[in-house]
């Protein structure tokens, strides 16, 4: 007889070890009921695209029961996900990235079909994960200032902790108060459930604010502990308020794209690159975007295959190369070589990337702006053989026929009375690195900089 076979019955032999996870269970760890509200882009006076859900997002509905709260960040704060997962990016904030990769339990939570049948149904399509390295990407403010003064901090239990508020603090308003935001902007990705693991009583901010058609904002409360938001944040602009008021505040987030063949995938890596491993990620970039591509192949030679005529219909083949052919062009786009990636962010600091579109906006007030930009192109300044300038030309044939052009932007029409320059294209394919570089050979970057 198994003489330790007492131990396995005992009730606490069933508590965990700092370093063991629980094995997902939806019975346990589930405590859902769908989001009382779906906001429609109909109601925010945006257009409705024929290749999108026509859902823009919803109001937090639960999703995680405390148990399951309690089992993810247990999950999350295992020794071996801390160490291989934990980064601080930015001031103040730590980041888990790729931790489904080192935790079963988070790995079968996100990926369970349960799980994507509700995260498919409050958006009103069927969604598959962008990709792995995208499953449970967490973000967390705790005290602390570095990654291990951080990760010291964080505990399975949630803490309900307050911090003390000024009046001013309590008072701020995010769309007056450009500091306590992250500002207007369309996600990387289509699809996006942010998913609450810590108690958010007392915490002021934290909502997200989405941009009517009218140009008003909409506010849509931040989830509490266990709830979870979706939002299409590829089409839809918003800002984020920065939370306040808590010791605490751990969301983890996953993005989708739709399984569907024929619905739209503007997906792009501006946001993830700075911070990932590119090699890792390219290799699932490319993964993902090849089996999209001969998804939606195979969804067209199966139409062709049934109605043989439809091969003569140029109008819709010629739809469907033109569309690959873009999605080919994006996805190869999106990987900048690693070494030129980071020789270049070394150069002009994250931070820059991060605010390259706002330092494009500053460098198009100084007077001599647009004889600086188009001198520069004309007379090619920076890398002449580089594959961008087929590209800039492109577009420009596209604006001269008043075509849509896709965009980090959302989508992007040119109404400007200025040219069309590089730095435009650029930043419209979110290669925030490469517009630095841009930047910088065109001379505008030291202007700028001698501006501050
Ligand atoms: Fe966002």
């Amino acid at each position: 007889m198994d003489p330790f076979r007492w131990l396995k019955v005992w009730p606490w032999s069933s508590a965990k070890g700092a370093d063991e996870e629980d094995t997902f269970d939806p019975k346990m760890h589930l405590h859902y009921s769908p989001p009382k509200k779906k906001i429609t882009m109909q109601e925010l006076l945006l257009n409705q695209s024929t290749t999108a859900s026509s859902i823009a997002g919803t109001t937090p509905f639960p999703l995680l029961s405390r148990e399951g709260v309690r089992a993810y960040r247990r999950a999350l704060f295992q020794q071996k996900v801390l160490d291989q997962c934990a980064s601080s990016p930015f001031p103040g904030t730590l980041v888990l990235r790729d931790a489904a990769k080192r935790s079963n339990f988070i790995k079968s939570f996100w990926t369970h079909p349960e799980t994507m049948r509700i995260v498919s149904e409050a958006v009103g399509v069927p969604l598959d994960v962008i990709m792995p390295t995208e499953i449970g990407h967490t973000n967390i403010q705790v005290e602390g200032t570095t990654v291990s003064e951080m990760t010291k901090k964080l505990k399975v239990e949630p803490t309900a902790e307050k911090v003390e508020l000024t009046v001013e603090e309590r008072a701020y308003d995010p769309l007056k108060d450009a500091s306590a935001i992250i500002p207007w902007h369309y996600d990387s990705y289509p699809y996006v459930c942010v998913l609450m693991l810590s108690e958010t009583e007392g915490m002021i901010g934290g909502e997200t604010y989405i941009k009517k058609g009218d140009g008003t904002a909409q506010k849509v409360e931040g989830p509490q502990i266990g709830h979870a938001v979706m939002l299409q944040g590829g089409k839809v602009k918003h800002l984020a308020a920065r939370a306040r008021g808590v010791k605490e505040r751990i969301s983890t987030i996953t993005s989708y794209r739709s399984s569907v063949p024929t619905v739209y995938d503007s997906s792009y890596l501006t946001n993830v690159r700075p911070y990932a491993d590119l090699n890792s990620l390219y290799s699932e970039w490319t993964q993902y975007r090849l089996r999209k591509l001969r998804d939606e192949l195979t969804h067209f030679l199966n139409k062709v295959e049934k109605e043989p005529g439809l091969a003569l219909d140029g109008v819709a083949l010629e739809k469907l190369i033109i569309e690959q052919i873009e999605y080919l062009q994006q996805t190869s786009r999106q990987m900048i070589a690693p070494k030129e990636h980071h020789r270049m962010l070394k150069a002009y600091g994250s931070a820059a990337y991060y605010d390259a579109p706002k330092i494009w906006a500053t460098v198009q007030s100084l007077p001599e702006f647009e004889k600086i930009a188009s001198s520069a192109d004309k007379n090619r300044v920076w890398i002449p053989e580089s594959v961008y300038w087929m590209d800039l030309q492109s577009s420009k044939e596209a604006i001269r026929l008043g075509k849509f052009l896709t965009s980090t932007m959302g989508n992007f029409t040119w109404d400007k009375k200025r040219g069309y320059y590089m730095g435009d294209e650029l930043l419209r394919q979110g290669l925030n690195e490469v517009f630095l570089d841009w930047l910088g050979a065109s001379g505008l970057w030291d202007i700028y900089c001698n501006l501050a």
